[in-house]
Protein backbone atom coordinates (compact mmCIF):
# COMPACT_ATOMS: atom_id res chain seq x y z
CA UNK A 1 0.00 0.00 0.00
CA UNK A 2 1.01 3.50 -0.61
CA UNK A 3 2.60 5.59 2.26
CA UNK A 4 0.15 8.08 1.16
CA UNK A 5 -2.61 5.77 2.10
CA UNK A 6 -1.43 5.60 5.77
CA UNK A 7 -1.39 9.35 6.07
CA UNK A 8 -4.51 9.80 4.51
CA UNK A 9 -6.64 7.73 6.27
CA UNK A 10 -5.10 9.19 9.98
CA UNK A 11 -5.31 12.82 9.13
CA UNK A 12 -7.45 13.55 11.84
CA UNK A 13 -5.68 11.66 14.52
CA UNK A 14 -2.20 13.57 12.86
CA UNK A 15 -3.66 16.91 13.64
CA UNK A 16 -5.30 16.19 17.37
CA UNK A 17 -1.10 14.80 17.91
CA UNK A 18 0.38 18.13 16.52
CA UNK A 19 -2.08 20.03 18.51
CA UNK A 20 -1.13 18.50 21.81
CA UNK A 21 2.63 19.33 21.16
CA UNK A 22 1.69 22.54 20.26
CA UNK A 23 -0.20 23.08 24.03
CA UNK A 24 3.89 22.90 25.00
CA UNK A 25 5.05 26.26 25.22
CA UNK A 26 8.43 26.01 24.54
CA UNK A 27 9.81 29.21 24.30
CA UNK A 28 13.44 29.05 24.11
CA UNK A 29 14.62 32.69 24.68
CA UNK A 30 12.98 32.79 28.45
CA UNK A 31 14.16 30.69 31.19
CA UNK A 32 10.97 30.05 32.84
CA UNK A 33 9.65 28.24 30.12
CA UNK A 34 13.15 25.76 29.96
CA UNK A 35 10.92 22.90 31.76
CA UNK A 36 8.43 22.93 28.69
CA UNK A 37 11.07 23.31 26.29
CA UNK A 38 12.35 19.93 27.92
CA UNK A 39 9.29 18.23 27.94
CA UNK A 40 8.44 19.32 24.18
CA UNK A 41 11.99 17.57 23.42
CA UNK A 42 10.76 14.63 25.47
CA UNK A 43 6.87 14.62 23.58
CA UNK A 44 8.73 14.58 19.97
CA UNK A 45 11.32 11.62 21.13
CA UNK A 46 8.25 9.56 22.18
CA UNK A 47 6.73 9.75 18.75
CA UNK A 48 9.22 9.52 17.05
CA UNK A 49 10.16 5.69 18.79
CA UNK A 50 6.11 5.51 17.98
CA UNK A 51 6.92 5.91 14.60
CA UNK A 52 9.50 2.86 14.51
CA UNK A 53 12.81 5.22 14.45
CA UNK A 54 15.53 2.79 15.79
CA UNK A 55 17.19 5.08 17.94
CA UNK A 56 15.69 8.12 19.31
CA UNK A 57 17.78 10.01 21.96
CA UNK A 58 16.95 13.48 23.66
CA UNK A 59 20.80 14.64 23.91
CA UNK A 60 22.23 17.49 26.02
CA UNK A 61 23.44 20.16 25.30
CA UNK A 62 24.52 23.56 27.51
CA UNK A 63 21.28 25.37 26.14
CA UNK A 64 18.12 23.30 25.38
CA UNK A 65 18.55 19.65 24.29
CA UNK A 66 18.73 18.11 20.40
CA UNK A 67 16.46 15.35 19.51
CA UNK A 68 18.39 12.86 17.81
CA UNK A 69 16.31 9.94 15.86
CA UNK A 70 17.33 7.22 13.28
CA UNK A 71 16.15 4.56 11.16
CA UNK A 72 18.85 2.81 9.27
CA UNK A 73 17.38 -0.20 7.72
CA UNK A 74 17.60 1.32 4.07
CA UNK A 75 18.91 -1.22 1.35
CA UNK A 76 22.95 -1.17 0.41
CA UNK A 77 23.62 1.59 -1.53
CA UNK A 78 20.53 4.07 -0.68
CA UNK A 79 20.70 7.67 0.40
CA UNK A 80 20.74 8.91 3.85
CA UNK A 81 18.76 11.81 4.89
CA UNK A 82 19.14 14.18 7.76
CA UNK A 83 16.40 15.81 8.64
CA UNK A 84 17.04 19.55 10.44
CA UNK A 85 13.88 21.49 12.09
CA UNK A 86 12.90 22.89 15.54
CA UNK A 87 10.76 22.46 18.59
CA UNK A 88 11.63 25.79 20.08
CA UNK A 89 9.23 28.76 19.37
CA UNK A 90 9.29 32.49 19.47
CA UNK A 91 7.55 34.02 22.72
CA UNK A 92 4.59 34.80 22.08
CA UNK A 93 3.91 38.35 23.52
CA UNK A 94 1.75 40.41 22.53
CA UNK A 95 -0.83 38.27 23.89
CA UNK A 96 -3.84 40.79 23.82
CA UNK A 97 -3.22 40.65 20.18
CA UNK A 98 -3.81 36.53 19.76
CA UNK A 99 -8.20 35.64 19.29
CA UNK A 100 -7.26 32.63 20.87
CA UNK A 101 -4.69 31.44 23.36
CA UNK A 102 -0.99 31.24 21.80
CA UNK A 103 -0.65 27.57 23.62
CA UNK A 104 -4.22 26.73 22.92
CA UNK A 105 -4.50 25.52 19.11
CA UNK A 106 -7.53 26.52 17.38
CA UNK A 107 -8.73 25.44 13.79
CA UNK A 108 -10.11 28.21 11.91
CA UNK A 109 -10.76 28.67 8.56
CA UNK A 110 -9.12 25.74 7.95
CA UNK A 111 -6.12 27.03 9.92
CA UNK A 112 -4.36 25.99 12.61
CA UNK A 113 -3.44 28.87 14.49
CA UNK A 114 -1.09 28.58 17.48
CA UNK A 115 2.56 29.66 18.53
CA UNK A 116 4.86 27.35 17.12
CA UNK A 117 2.23 25.56 14.45
CA UNK A 118 4.45 26.38 11.38
CA UNK A 119 7.41 27.90 13.02
CA UNK A 120 8.72 24.68 13.26
CA UNK A 121 6.55 21.97 15.12
CA UNK A 122 3.63 21.47 11.97
CA UNK A 123 6.33 21.43 9.85
CA UNK A 124 8.53 19.15 11.56
CA UNK A 125 6.05 16.94 12.56
CA UNK A 126 4.78 15.76 8.57
CA UNK A 127 8.48 14.76 8.52
CA UNK A 128 7.94 12.52 11.12
CA UNK A 129 4.57 11.26 10.00
CA UNK A 130 5.70 10.80 6.48
CA UNK A 131 8.71 9.10 7.91
CA UNK A 132 6.04 6.51 9.74
CA UNK A 133 3.79 5.60 6.88
CA UNK A 134 6.28 4.38 5.33
CA UNK A 135 6.84 2.39 7.91
CA UNK A 136 3.74 1.53 8.99
CA UNK A 137 2.45 0.87 5.71
CA UNK A 138 5.71 -1.25 4.04
CA UNK A 139 8.22 -1.95 7.44
CA UNK A 140 10.64 0.01 5.24
CA UNK A 141 11.70 3.18 4.09
CA UNK A 142 13.54 3.42 0.78
CA UNK A 143 16.46 6.02 2.60
CA UNK A 144 17.94 6.06 5.68
CA UNK A 145 16.67 8.58 7.58
CA UNK A 146 18.41 10.70 10.48
CA UNK A 147 16.40 13.51 12.03
CA UNK A 148 18.31 16.61 14.61
CA UNK A 149 15.54 18.62 15.54
CA UNK A 150 16.91 21.20 18.22
CA UNK A 151 15.57 23.26 20.50
CA UNK A 152 17.56 26.87 20.09
CA UNK A 153 17.09 27.87 16.07
CA UNK A 154 15.06 30.69 17.20
CA UNK A 155 17.80 32.40 19.30
CA UNK A 156 20.69 31.67 17.02
CA UNK A 157 21.35 27.84 17.19
CA UNK A 158 24.32 28.86 19.61
CA UNK A 159 25.22 25.05 20.58
CA UNK A 160 24.66 23.81 17.31
CA UNK A 161 27.59 24.09 15.42
CA UNK A 162 29.33 22.57 18.09
CA UNK A 163 27.16 19.43 18.12
CA UNK A 164 27.49 18.89 14.42
CA UNK A 165 31.37 18.67 14.73
CA UNK A 166 31.38 16.43 17.57
CA UNK A 167 28.83 14.18 15.71
CA UNK A 168 29.85 14.88 12.22
CA UNK A 169 30.52 10.68 11.71
CA UNK A 170 27.34 9.70 12.87
CA UNK A 171 25.43 12.90 11.16
CA UNK A 172 26.88 12.13 7.60
CA UNK A 173 24.43 11.88 4.90
CA UNK A 174 23.56 12.69 0.82
CA UNK A 175 21.12 15.47 1.82
CA UNK A 176 19.84 17.69 5.05
CA UNK A 177 16.42 17.89 4.53
CA UNK A 178 14.87 21.34 6.38
CA UNK A 179 11.24 22.18 6.04
CA UNK A 180 10.99 25.63 7.61
CA UNK A 181 10.33 27.95 4.68
CA UNK A 182 6.64 29.14 3.21
CA UNK A 183 5.65 28.22 -0.15
CA UNK A 184 5.61 31.31 -2.46
CA UNK A 185 1.93 30.70 -2.90
CA UNK A 186 -1.41 29.05 -1.76
CA UNK A 187 -1.28 25.50 -4.20
CA UNK A 188 2.16 26.73 -5.59
CA UNK A 189 4.90 24.05 -4.01
CA UNK A 190 8.00 25.96 -3.62
CA UNK A 191 12.04 24.57 -3.25
CA UNK A 192 14.02 27.77 -1.51
CA UNK A 193 17.75 27.93 -2.47
CA UNK A 194 19.01 30.74 -0.70
CA UNK A 195 18.60 32.38 3.06
CA UNK A 196 19.96 35.09 4.28
CA UNK A 197 22.32 35.46 7.14
CA UNK A 198 21.84 37.57 10.54
CA UNK A 199 24.30 40.03 12.45
CA UNK A 200 22.11 40.71 15.78
CA UNK A 201 23.67 44.10 17.52
CA UNK A 202 22.35 45.52 21.02
CA UNK A 203 23.59 49.38 21.51
CA UNK A 204 23.85 50.50 24.64
CA UNK A 205 23.97 54.01 25.66
CA UNK A 206 24.60 55.70 28.91
CA UNK A 207 24.17 59.52 29.94
CA UNK A 208 23.90 60.64 33.52
CA UNK A 209 23.78 58.21 35.99
CA UNK A 210 20.03 58.69 37.05
CA UNK A 211 17.42 60.09 35.26
CA UNK A 212 17.12 63.72 35.30
CA UNK A 213 14.78 66.82 36.07
CA UNK A 214 14.47 67.50 31.89
CA UNK A 215 13.65 71.19 33.24
CA UNK A 216 16.47 71.49 35.90
CA UNK A 217 19.04 69.90 34.08
CA UNK A 218 17.73 69.54 29.94
CA UNK A 219 20.14 71.53 27.97
CA UNK A 220 23.04 70.91 29.88
CA UNK A 221 23.34 67.68 29.75
CA UNK A 222 23.94 65.36 27.01
CA UNK A 223 20.38 63.48 26.11
CA UNK A 224 20.67 59.76 25.53
CA UNK A 225 18.20 58.96 23.90
CA UNK A 226 18.74 61.77 21.92
CA UNK A 227 22.09 60.15 21.29
CA UNK A 228 20.87 57.22 19.94
CA UNK A 229 18.20 58.21 17.73
CA UNK A 230 20.87 60.40 15.76
CA UNK A 231 23.61 57.01 15.87
CA UNK A 232 20.72 55.52 14.20
CA UNK A 233 19.58 57.65 11.50
CA UNK A 234 23.20 57.77 10.50
CA UNK A 235 22.70 53.75 9.56
CA UNK A 236 21.47 54.55 6.51
CA UNK A 237 21.62 56.98 3.62
CA UNK A 238 18.83 58.54 1.12
CA UNK A 239 18.74 56.03 -1.20
CA UNK A 240 18.15 53.50 1.48
CA UNK A 241 21.34 51.49 1.33
CA UNK A 242 23.02 51.17 5.32
CA UNK A 243 25.59 53.74 5.85
CA UNK A 244 28.61 51.68 6.69
CA UNK A 245 31.61 51.68 5.18
CA UNK A 246 32.29 48.57 3.51
CA UNK A 247 29.39 46.74 4.19
CA UNK A 248 28.00 46.64 0.71
CA UNK A 249 31.96 45.29 -0.83
CA UNK A 250 31.34 41.13 -0.35
CA UNK A 251 27.61 41.50 -1.54
CA UNK A 252 27.26 39.15 -4.60
CA UNK A 253 25.07 41.13 -7.43
CA UNK A 254 22.10 39.37 -8.71
CA UNK A 255 22.64 38.16 -12.11
CA UNK A 256 21.08 39.25 -15.32
CA UNK A 257 19.39 35.51 -15.38
CA UNK A 258 18.75 35.74 -11.08
CA UNK A 259 17.03 38.81 -11.91
CA UNK A 260 14.64 37.41 -14.62
CA UNK A 261 13.90 34.53 -12.55
CA UNK A 262 12.37 36.36 -9.69
CA UNK A 263 10.77 38.34 -12.48
CA UNK A 264 8.68 35.43 -13.75
CA UNK A 265 7.07 34.59 -10.36
CA UNK A 266 3.46 35.31 -9.82
CA UNK A 267 3.77 38.19 -7.51
CA UNK A 268 1.75 41.76 -7.40
CA UNK A 269 3.53 44.18 -5.17
CA UNK A 270 -0.12 45.56 -4.10
CA UNK A 271 -0.95 42.08 -2.38
CA UNK A 272 2.81 42.18 -0.72
CA UNK A 273 1.93 45.39 0.83
CA UNK A 274 -1.93 44.60 1.74
CA UNK A 275 -0.62 41.73 3.47
CA UNK A 276 1.57 43.74 5.70
CA UNK A 277 -1.02 46.70 5.99
CA UNK A 278 1.58 49.07 5.73
CA UNK A 279 0.72 52.32 3.73
CA UNK A 280 3.21 52.08 1.12
CA UNK A 281 6.21 49.75 0.71
CA UNK A 282 9.81 50.69 0.87
CA UNK A 283 13.47 49.97 0.56
CA UNK A 284 16.54 50.18 -0.93
CA UNK A 285 16.83 52.19 -4.58
CA UNK A 286 16.82 50.36 -7.87
CA UNK A 287 15.43 46.95 -6.77
CA UNK A 288 12.17 45.50 -6.45
CA UNK A 289 10.58 44.15 -3.12
CA UNK A 290 11.19 39.92 -4.24
CA UNK A 291 14.99 41.56 -4.97
CA UNK A 292 15.13 43.51 -1.41
CA UNK A 293 13.83 40.72 0.65
CA UNK A 294 15.65 37.90 -0.91
CA UNK A 295 19.13 39.47 -1.99
CA UNK A 296 19.58 42.76 -0.29
CA UNK A 297 21.24 43.17 3.27
CA UNK A 298 19.41 45.17 5.63
CA UNK A 299 19.97 46.81 8.96
CA UNK A 300 16.63 47.34 10.94
CA UNK A 301 16.28 48.15 14.33
CA UNK A 302 13.86 45.57 16.14
CA UNK A 303 13.94 47.20 19.65
CA UNK A 304 13.92 51.02 21.10
CA UNK A 305 13.91 51.46 24.94
CA UNK A 306 14.25 54.82 26.61
CA UNK A 307 12.76 57.01 29.10
CA UNK A 308 8.99 57.53 29.67
CA UNK A 309 7.00 55.45 27.49
CA UNK A 310 3.82 55.25 30.20
CA UNK A 311 0.29 57.04 30.28
CA UNK A 312 0.58 60.71 29.89
CA UNK A 313 3.79 63.01 30.25
CA UNK A 314 5.97 63.09 32.16
CA UNK A 315 9.31 65.57 31.72
CA UNK A 316 12.41 63.78 32.65
CA UNK A 317 15.88 63.23 30.78
CA UNK A 318 16.92 59.42 30.61
CA UNK A 319 19.70 58.16 32.09
CA UNK A 320 20.24 55.27 29.16
CA UNK A 321 18.60 54.35 25.60
CA UNK A 322 19.31 51.09 24.11
CA UNK A 323 18.51 49.36 20.50
CA UNK A 324 18.69 46.09 19.11
CA UNK A 325 19.41 46.41 15.57
CA UNK A 326 19.66 43.06 13.11
CA UNK A 327 21.60 43.11 9.66
CA UNK A 328 19.99 40.33 7.09
CA UNK A 329 23.25 39.37 5.36
CA UNK A 330 23.27 37.78 1.82
CA UNK A 331 26.55 36.16 0.39
CA UNK A 332 29.51 36.65 0.28
CA UNK A 333 28.96 39.19 3.55
CA UNK A 334 30.29 37.23 6.98
CA UNK A 335 28.63 37.78 9.89
CA UNK A 336 31.91 38.24 12.01
CA UNK A 337 33.46 40.64 10.05
CA UNK A 338 29.59 43.06 9.80
CA UNK A 339 29.72 43.01 13.44
CA UNK A 340 33.57 44.08 13.49
CA UNK A 341 32.60 46.82 11.07
CA UNK A 342 28.80 48.02 12.82
CA UNK A 343 30.49 47.85 16.16
CA UNK A 344 33.48 50.20 14.71
CA UNK A 345 30.78 52.70 12.70
CA UNK A 346 29.15 53.05 15.67
CA UNK A 347 31.29 54.19 18.18
CA UNK A 348 32.86 56.26 15.63
CA UNK A 349 29.23 57.87 15.88
CA UNK A 350 29.21 58.41 19.21
CA UNK A 351 28.62 62.07 20.46
CA UNK A 352 30.46 63.20 24.13
CA UNK A 353 28.93 63.55 26.75
CA UNK A 354 27.78 59.30 26.58
CA UNK A 355 29.63 56.53 26.82
CA UNK A 356 28.33 53.71 23.89
CA UNK A 357 28.23 49.78 24.47
CA UNK A 358 27.97 48.03 21.42
CA UNK A 359 27.44 43.77 21.36
CA UNK A 360 27.16 41.35 19.01
CA UNK A 361 24.48 39.19 20.28
CA UNK A 362 24.14 36.21 17.46
CA UNK A 363 24.65 35.78 13.99
CA UNK A 364 25.05 33.27 11.35
CA UNK A 365 26.27 33.07 7.60
CA UNK A 366 24.06 33.56 4.42
CA UNK A 367 23.55 30.51 2.20
CA UNK A 368 22.65 29.70 -1.16
CA UNK A 369 22.90 27.27 -3.55
CA UNK A 370 22.21 25.94 -6.85
CA UNK A 371 19.45 23.67 -6.75
CA UNK A 372 20.54 20.58 -8.67
CA UNK A 373 21.12 17.04 -8.48
CA UNK A 374 19.13 13.62 -7.71
CA UNK A 375 17.54 15.03 -4.48
CA UNK A 376 16.77 18.15 -6.08
CA UNK A 377 14.95 16.28 -9.12
CA UNK A 378 13.07 13.67 -6.85
CA UNK A 379 11.72 16.53 -4.82
CA UNK A 380 10.69 18.34 -7.42
CA UNK A 381 8.90 15.22 -9.04
CA UNK A 382 7.66 14.67 -5.24
CA UNK A 383 5.89 17.80 -4.75
CA UNK A 384 4.58 17.51 -8.36
CA UNK A 385 3.16 14.72 -7.64
CA UNK A 386 1.31 15.65 -4.49
CA UNK A 387 0.09 19.35 -5.20
CA UNK A 388 -0.11 18.73 -9.26
CA UNK A 389 2.01 21.32 -10.16
CA UNK A 390 5.76 22.12 -10.91
CA UNK A 391 7.49 23.61 -7.82
CA UNK A 392 9.08 27.29 -8.32
CA UNK A 393 12.57 27.82 -7.18
CA UNK A 394 12.64 30.78 -4.40
CA UNK A 395 14.88 32.37 -1.82
CA UNK A 396 13.81 33.82 1.34
CA UNK A 397 14.65 36.71 3.18
CA UNK A 398 14.81 34.72 6.88
CA UNK A 399 17.61 33.15 8.25
CA UNK A 400 18.17 29.51 9.43
CA UNK A 401 21.94 30.41 10.96
CA UNK A 402 22.91 26.81 10.59
CA UNK A 403 22.39 25.67 7.23
CA UNK A 404 25.39 26.79 6.08
CA UNK A 405 27.15 25.24 8.78
CA UNK A 406 25.40 21.59 7.87
CA UNK A 407 27.03 22.35 4.73
CA UNK A 408 30.13 23.13 5.75
CA UNK A 409 30.82 20.64 8.59
CA UNK A 410 28.76 17.43 6.87
CA UNK A 411 29.58 18.32 3.10
CA UNK A 412 25.91 17.58 2.02
CA UNK A 413 23.69 19.84 0.12
CA UNK A 414 20.74 21.75 2.06
CA UNK A 415 17.16 20.72 0.64
CA UNK A 416 14.91 23.15 1.62
CA UNK A 417 11.09 22.49 0.91
CA UNK A 418 9.02 24.75 3.00
CA UNK A 419 5.27 24.39 3.81
CA UNK A 420 4.03 27.80 5.17
CA UNK A 421 2.63 30.44 3.70
CA UNK A 422 2.68 34.28 2.65
CA UNK A 423 0.55 35.89 5.62
CA UNK A 424 1.34 32.97 8.64
CA UNK A 425 2.27 35.43 11.05
CA UNK A 426 5.27 33.34 12.19
CA UNK A 427 7.07 35.43 15.16
CA UNK A 428 3.80 37.29 15.97
CA UNK A 429 0.32 37.01 17.23
CA UNK A 430 -2.12 34.72 15.54
CA UNK A 431 0.43 32.44 13.78
CA UNK A 432 -1.11 30.04 12.09
CA UNK A 433 -0.45 27.05 9.21
CA UNK A 434 -2.76 25.93 7.08
CA UNK A 435 -3.85 22.00 7.79
CA UNK A 436 -4.11 21.64 4.43
CA UNK A 437 -0.01 21.69 3.92
CA UNK A 438 0.23 20.46 6.81
CA UNK A 439 -1.52 16.92 5.37
CA UNK A 440 -0.49 17.15 1.62
CA UNK A 441 3.38 18.39 3.04
CA UNK A 442 3.17 15.00 4.80
CA UNK A 443 2.51 13.55 1.69
CA UNK A 444 5.21 15.12 -0.54
CA UNK A 445 7.61 14.01 1.98
CA UNK A 446 6.34 10.50 1.82
CA UNK A 447 6.71 10.61 -1.83
CA UNK A 448 10.05 12.51 -2.16
CA UNK A 449 11.29 8.97 -0.14
CA UNK A 450 9.37 7.03 -3.02
CA UNK A 451 11.09 9.42 -5.72
CA UNK A 452 14.62 8.30 -3.91
CA UNK A 453 13.84 4.42 -4.49
N1 LIG B 1 11.47 29.68 9.99
C1 LIG B 1 12.33 30.78 10.25
C2 LIG B 1 13.23 31.15 9.09
C3 LIG B 1 12.52 31.81 7.97
C4 LIG B 1 11.81 32.97 8.16
C5 LIG B 1 12.61 31.30 6.72
C6 LIG B 1 11.15 33.58 7.11
C7 LIG B 1 11.97 31.90 5.67
C8 LIG B 1 11.23 33.04 5.86
C9 LIG B 1 13.20 30.52 11.47
O1 LIG B 1 12.54 29.83 12.48
C10 LIG B 1 13.59 31.85 12.05
O2 LIG B 1 12.74 32.57 12.47
N2 LIG B 1 14.86 32.15 12.06
C11 LIG B 1 15.35 33.31 12.71
C12 LIG B 1 16.81 33.11 12.90
C13 LIG B 1 17.44 34.11 13.81
C14 LIG B 1 16.97 33.97 15.23
C15 LIG B 1 18.94 33.97 13.74
C16 LIG B 1 15.09 34.54 11.86
O3 LIG B 1 15.12 34.48 10.62
O4 LIG B 1 14.82 35.59 12.45
ZN1 LIG C 1 11.26 31.38 13.52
Amino acid sequence: MPATDFLKRNREQHLEELKEWLRIPSVSAKSEHKGDTAQAAEWLAGRMREAGLQTVEVIPTEGHPVVLGEWRGAPEGAPTLLVYGHYDVQPAEPLDEWKSAPFEPEVRDGNLFARGSVDDKGQVYLHVKAVQAHLAENGTLPANVVFVIEGEEEVGSPNLAKFLQQNAQRLACDAVLISDTTMFAPGLPSITTGLRGMAYMEIRVQGPSVDLHSGAYGGAVVNPANALARIIAQLHDERGRVNIPGFYDRVRELTAEQRQGIAGLPFEEENLRKEVGAPKLGGEEGYGPLERIWARPTLDVNGLLSGYTGEGAKTVLPSKAMAKVSMRLVPDQDYKEVERMFIDHVQSLAPEGVTVEVLALHGGQPWYAEASGPVFDAAARALEGAWGRKPVFIREGGSIPIVQAFQETLGAPALLIGFGLPGENAHAPNEWMSVENFHVGAEAIARLYEELR
